[in-house]
């Protein structure tokens, strides 16, 4: 099988695929492949934090040309995996000669497979591009095709916590792997002071109280394969949820933005974990830590994409803050706004490339302890590949 994630988080995903139990790893460019069975593909999409989608290969071939693609298609049993009356769709990514366009070769597997069902049963399955009952992934690396069923269904950044919100909110695997590659486990108190939405404080949460990120989710696209095994996935979820534990230490959020702690305040109470985390309107230049216990602090800032008035006081002003204000506190950031990011005027001890969308970042890392020094120029080197 194989994983799918986000630049960046492969080292973490082949880690929690190891945990779960997965055999012969091995890591490419954002997916991981590896071998299980089953109920190994059940407890993956149930908890893998890092993963985004996990696809099943169902079919290897070699093609020289469009024409070999949909010969080799229309002659691929289909209907193994799928009833004339489910609905379809078709991921394609192509790449290397002679297939370059995706589109195109989602179209082409569409023709073969629709073609195929007409001359067997003289009836087609229906496209749905939206809410497909299965979903195929075709992957074309120049020539050598791999076909894959899609075995999670909506994207698993989707925990379904989250609704719709005009803040700008982090994708929850991204969100996930910023705290697994911070090393946060639930070890201390925790805070993010710009908690927008609050996809940070709830990923915590789940992290630090072990809960499966998709518990909630209401439908996998493996419901719909044929060999599906509900009393299977029952005995695994529930195995899985024997082994949350509550959270040892308080999540905390801050926002000055009223409709942020509304919008966070829901999604908490979605996700089911506001005896655990807490949200307050504040504004984190004007707060302070007030024991002296160690503290671990992430937070996504604005960015200055929307044109905020001077990010760059803003990213100052956080390092002001974090000296002053926050003694005793791992803080961890991450910005797209490299120029924003030098004000901080604090010496960072990692920095990891990510993207949030488009957008290449930097996850810094700034322990903050008695004698932590403002500095002028950052020349720290990039851990990033
Ligand atoms: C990019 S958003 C965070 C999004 C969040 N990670 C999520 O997933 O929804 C940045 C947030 O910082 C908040 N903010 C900006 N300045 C702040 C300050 N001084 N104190 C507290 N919150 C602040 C904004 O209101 C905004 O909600």
């Amino acid at each position: 099988m194989a994983a799918k994630t986000l630049y960046g988080l492969e080292s973490l995903l082949a880690e929690e695929l190891q945990q779960l139990g997965a055999q012969q790893l091995k890591k490419g460019n954002r997916i991981v492949h590896f071998v299980g069975d089953k109920g190994f593909l059940y407890k993956a999409n149930l908890s893998l934090r890092t993963a985004l989608k996990i696809l099943k290969p169902i079919h290897e071939c070699r093609v020289r040309d469009e024409n070999e693609l949909y010969r080799q298609f229309e002659a691929f049993p289909w209907e193994d995996h799928m009833h004339v009356d489910q609905t379809f769709a078709f991921d394609a990514v192509a790449f290397g000669a002679p297939f370059t366009n995706s589109m195109f070769v989602a179209q082409k597997m569409k023709d073969a497979l629709v073609d195929r069902f007409r001359k067997k049963v003289h009836r087609r399955p229906s496209v749905d591009r939206q809410f497909p009952q299965l979903r195929f992934h075709i992957h074309i690396d120049h020539g050598r095709c791999t076909l894959s069923l899609d075995s999670s269904g909506a994207s698993l950044h989707q925990r379904g916590y989250r609704s719709l919100t005009n803040i700008a909110p982090i994708n929850e695997v991204l969100a996930a792997g910023m705290l697994l590659l911070s090393g946060w486990k639930g070890q201390s108190e925790f805070l993010d002071p710009m908690c927008g939405s609050g996809t940070l404080l709830i990923e915590a949460a789940m992290i630090a109280g072990n809960i499966p990120p998709q518990l909630q989710r209401k439908h996998f696209a493996f419901e719909q394969w044929p060999d599906w095994d509900p009393q299977l996935f029952d005995t695994i979820r529930f195995a899985q949820q024997d082994k949350i534990t509550a959270p040892q230490f308080p999540i905390r959020g801050f926002d000055k933005a009223p409709s942020a702690i509304r919008k966070s305040k829901d999604n908490i109470l979605q996700a089911k974990l506001d005896d655990y985390i807490s949200v307050e309107r504040n504004n984190f230049f004007f707060s302070e830590k007030k024991e002296d216990s160690p503290l671990f602090l992430i937070t996504n800032p604005p960015y200055g994409e929307r044109l905020e008035a001077d990010i760059t006081t803003m990213y100052a002003q956080i390092g002001d803050t974090l000296k002053k204000q926050y003694t005793a506190t791992d803080a961890w950031l991450i910005s797209s706004n490299m120029e924003a990011l030098k004000s901080i005027g604090l010496r960072p001890s990692r920095k990891i490339k990510l993207f949030n969308g488009k957008l290449e970042c930097r996850l810094m890392y700034f322990p903050v302890y008695q004698g932590t020094k403002k500095i002028h120029k950052i020349n720290a080197e990039d851990d990033a590949r």
